[in-house]
């Protein structure tokens, strides 16, 4: 069995005080959670990970950035990379988040880049893929999952595809209060699972986890983590506050 993961994207909020406010509460809400029945990550902004990170220490939660460049060091203004998100006490890092793809020129191509360095620095990358509304609207749900996971996984072994999560998140439902449908998010994750199963093999798809991330919160998520090919959940807005984000991990778990 696929064991659950949720995480907190955090996205271009919190000041460093009001990230270790929030680590805090959330380490206190959830301390009772057994790390072997999930994985949680909270993925800050650049400015807090290290305090949060010393939070975290001793916990039953993970630290995730939220985007990295694929060179480990150099002349890029701004950036940051993969050695220094280890070296920060990263575990994790979101890559290819629709924001980035929509706001800030990330391709399918760095996307790939960036997977590889997360991988030689033994990040686990979280890459999101997904449909804007036209697409949908213009079925070509499909055809663009297909196309961002396949142009992401470029050239990656079944060795290192097992080590990466997919996040599905339709880009019409983030932020918009509009969550897909438990079936809709279901229907699209099968598909995912369906191209791992070509790319590689039947075992190989299984063992991968994918995420549903768009309008996640704590009333939806009990629902949508009952369907089978959705294994855990990449938070935006909810993941803000303590009460919704802990009680979206209480309601998440043992469902299935
Ligand atoms: P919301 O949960 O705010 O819709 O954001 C989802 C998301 O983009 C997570 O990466």
């Amino acid at each position: 069995m696929r064991k659950p993961i949720i995480a907190g994207n955090w996205k271009m909020y919190k000041t460093i005080s009001q990230a270790i406010e929030l680590a805090n509460g959330l380490k206190r809400e959830l301390y009772k959670i057994d790390p072997q029945d999930i994985d949680i990550v909270l993925c800050p902004p650049f400015t807090a990970l290290t305090e949060v990170a010393e939070i975290l220490t001793d916990s039953n939660m993970s630290l995730g950035a939220q985007d990295m460049h694929w060179e480990d060091e150099g002349a890029f203004t701004g950036e940051i990379s993969g050695l220094f998100l280890k070296d920060i006490g990263a575990k994790y890092v979101i890559i290819g988040h629709s924001e980035r793809r929509q706001f800030f020129g990330e391709t399918n191509e760095t996307v790939n880049k960036k997977l590889k360095a997360a991988l030689k620095h033994e990040l686990t990358p979280i890459i999101c893929v997904g449909e804007n509304l036209a697409e949908r609207e213009s079925n070509k749900t499909f055809a663009i999952v297909r196309n961002h996971v396949e142009g992401g996984l470029k050239d990656i072994s079944q060795q290192d595809a097992l080590k990466i999560i997919i996040a599905y998140e339709p880009v019409w439902a983030i932020g918009t209060g509009k969550t897909a449908t438990p079936s809709q998010a279901q229907e699209a994750q099968k598909f995912i699972r369906e191209i791992l199963a070509k790319r590689y093999n039947n075992e190989t798809a299984q063992a991968i986890r994918i995420q549903y991330g768009g309008s996640v919160k704590p009333e939806n998520a009990a629902e949508l983590m009952k369907e089978p090919d959705i294994d855990g959940a990449l938070v935006g807005g909810a993941s803000l506050k303590t009460e919704s984000f802990a009680a979206i991990i209480k309601n998440s778990m043992g469902v299935k």
